[in-house]
């Protein structure tokens, strides 16, 4: 069994009347452990998500984010802990599952086949169909629906006949988002969207991201490397280090260099006791 986590102090802001912490809190999570055999991935995380809320996830690498991601969107089961939806307690079994519950996860390597057009992924395993249990599918419609909720989330691509394979990477990144949120998903977890961009394509997904939340209230959980991403991308930034939450202020009570400082100060312990923190 894992035991409860031996959280240090976590710097976080103090609440007031008008802070975060009185917003809707939509994800919340107690405790989650998960060990792989004798390596322990998580301690024990907090977190909360609110509504229309980016929030950042940082650390080095191995420090538990994906495997956190995961939890949250159904592939792996935590050893322990809770996640709370809206206040009311869940276990995901499944991807599925968690995606009936309206949480959506765009991974690295995207899931989209490259073959086919923009509007065929779009509707990739959802396709519109006419003419009963003939089934057609509904080629003239889905084209309609992609153009339409494209434009409405300002994604901008040559055309949705044109096939994956000839867009750029932050286009399909871009397509990706959408065809995690296109449908009842107010709830999006995302795995490093911004990995290998250049500029202008992370300019794109990061203006994708932002609309999402701020227009369409999608709460987004986002882990990338890139401070400089997550500054201009998230409202609220969490650190995890060594499977626990660390660190937890609005981007606007904090600054790259604290969040420098406070990777270096973690990098600097380590190499002063050794990497041992293998076990809890
Ligand atoms: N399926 C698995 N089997 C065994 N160990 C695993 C498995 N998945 C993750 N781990 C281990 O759990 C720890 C956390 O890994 P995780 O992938 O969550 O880190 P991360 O913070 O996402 O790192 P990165 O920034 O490199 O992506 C690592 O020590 C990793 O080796
Ligand atoms: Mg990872």
């Amino acid at each position: 069994m894992s035991a409860p986590s031996e959280s240090g102090p976590v710097d976080r802001p103090v609440p007031t009347a008008a802070s975060d912490s009185s917003r809707d809190v939509v994800l919340k999570t107690e405790g989650i452990t998960k060990r792989f055999g004798a390596v322990v991935a998580l301690r024990g995380i907090d977190i909360e998500l609110h509504r229309g809320e980016v929030l950042g996830l940082v650390g080095d690498n191995g420090a538990g984010k994906s495997t956190f991601v995961k939890i949250l969107c159904g592939f792996l089961r935590p050893d322990s802990g809770r996640i709370l939806l809206h206040s009311e307690e869940v276990k995901f079994h499944s991807v599925t599952d968690a995606r009936a519950h309206g949480i959506e996860t765009v991974y690295q390597d995207l899931a989209l086949v490259p073959q086919l057009t923009v509007h065929q992924n779009l509707f990739l395993n959802r396709e519109i169909t006419f003419g009963g249990p003939l089934a057609f599918v509904d080629n003239r419609k889905m084209r309609k629906l992609a153009r339409q909720y494209l434009d409405a989330i300002k994604v901008n691509v040559p055309s949705v006949d044109a096939e994956v394979e000839q867009l750029s990477g932050g286009q399909r990144q871009a397509i990706a988002i959408a065809r995690a949120t296109r449908q009842d998903a107010k709830i999006l977890l995302l795995d490093e969207p911004l990995a290998a961009m250049g500029a202008k394509e992370s300019a794109l997904v990061i203006d994708l991201v932002k609309d999402l939340s701020r227009r369409r209230d999608h709460s987004i959980i986002v882990i990338d490397h890139n401070y400089t991403h997550l500054f201009e991308l998230c409202d609220r930034l969490n650190v995890i280090q060594h499977g626990r939450v660390t660190f937890d202020k609005a981007v606007h009570e904090t600054s790259l260099e604290e969040l420098t400082a406070l990777m270096v100060s973690e990098y600097r312990r380590q190499v002063q006791v050794g990497d041992g923190e293998d076990d809890i």
